[in-house]
């Protein structure tokens, strides 16, 4: 629906509106290949990039490309790096943190992401309290609520403007389901919504032109879509996880982003945010349809009709998340 219109005014040789842009975590695996892609899109002009190593050497090296954008690197050798990397940017992407190695769970990753993001956090409320913040880093069901949880006790949380990248999982579907109906992988559009750790990750398969497929192939399909990464992760065996997929599907949510802030018209993708849908519930984040616009996440769409069989995954999906969530939020209680 917007996809394809999006990428082409995005590698458009006309900038728009000039946008600042920063990455954290910029020398890593996601971070290099995301912002050789940020480089590319015209919207954006200035181009940041922090690493606690590396950024330096990767902002040089992408400052030969002859695009619009100027790019500086930064990094804890310099005074205030992290701070000079934040003010005034109007988008920050966040791949900052340690990748699963072969048997680890998202989840796994929380004792070491879970400080890393909190930190950032707070250099961020403290430096671009405007901007709008998309996080990589995983457990994003649990890193999203952290950086929330610390926005709020800065007293500068906006709901609108903060987002969990789960791209990956739409783009992953999109190739998945391709494979299994010998379909073109580029006209599929698979709604992918819940969270983004196995089984919160709930593809609608039911909402695509595929509802019809097998009962068994669409188990597969649907178990292939929540586990893809473990496939990225096994084949690297200890290397790390999904990199340049990721980049692909980070810089693709960063354009939604842009493309929200120039005003453009129905821009939707989901994104895992600070949502009213199952609140009641007590579930405050939750992934669903995000129409972009100026002001970030200018709507939260609802889910829309699902079958009885996605009824039960989001059942399930919703007891891990809540306490994904809880996770995240007592760990920034508890420590202050
Ligand atoms: P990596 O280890 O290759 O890179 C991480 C980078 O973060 C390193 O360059 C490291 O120096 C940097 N870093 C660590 N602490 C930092 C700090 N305090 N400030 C600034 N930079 C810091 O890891 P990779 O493969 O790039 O993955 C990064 C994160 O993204 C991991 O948590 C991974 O699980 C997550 N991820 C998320 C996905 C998603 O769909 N949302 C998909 C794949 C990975």
């Amino acid at each position: 629906m917007f996809s394809r219109s999006i990428a082409r005014r995005a590698f458009s040789s006309t900038a728009a509106n000039p946008y600042k842009v920063t990455v954290i975590g910029a020398g890593g695996g996601i971070g290099q290949p995301l912002s050789l892609l940020l480089k590319l899109n015209h919207k954006v002009t200035d181009l940041r990039l922090y690493d606690i190593k590396g950024a330096h050497g990767v902002a040089t090296d992408l400052s030969h490309i002859p695009t619009n954008s100027t790019v500086k690197g930064f990094g804890p050798d310099q005074a205030d790096g992290l701070k000079n990397a934040l003010t005034g940017t109007d988008v920050i992407l966040i791949p900052a943190g340690v990748p699963r190695k072969p048997g680890m769970t998202r989840d796994d990753l929380f004792s070491i992401n879970a400080g890393i993001v909190r930190d950032l956090a707070k250099s961020i409320a403290d430096a671009a309290p405007k901007a709008k913040i998309c996080v990589i880093s995983n457990p994003v069901n649990s890193t999203v609520p952290i950086v929330a949880e610390v926005l709020k006790e800065k007293g500068v949380f906006d709901p609108k403007k903060l987002f969990g990248v789960t791209t990956l999982d739409t783009i992953r579907a999109s190739r998945f389901i391709s494979e299994v109906a010998g379909t073109n992988p580029t006209q599929e559009k698979v709604p992918v919504v819940g969270g983004h750790s196995g089984i919160t990750i709930i593809p609608l398969i039911s909402q695509t032109t595929h509802k019809l497929l097998p009962k068994e192939k669409r188990d597969a399909l649907i178990h292939r879509i929540q586990f893809g990464g473990d496939e990225v992760v096994k084949a690297k065996n200890g290397a790390g996880s999904a990199t340049l997929s990721m980049a692909q599907a980070g810089a693709t949510f960063a354009n939604f982003v842009l493309s929200g802030l120039d005003g453009e018209k129905d821009v939707i993708s989901p994104s895992y945010v600070y949502s009213p849908l199952y609140k009641s519930e007590g579930i405050d984040f939750f992934s669903s349809p995000i129409t972009f616009g100026p002001e970030g996440a200018a709507k939260v769409n609802p889910i829309g009709e699902i079958s009885a069989e996605e009824e039960e995954l989001l059942a399930k999906a919703k007891e891990t998340l809540k306490k994904n969530i809880e996770k995240g939020i007592n760990f920034v209680k508890q420590s202050k």
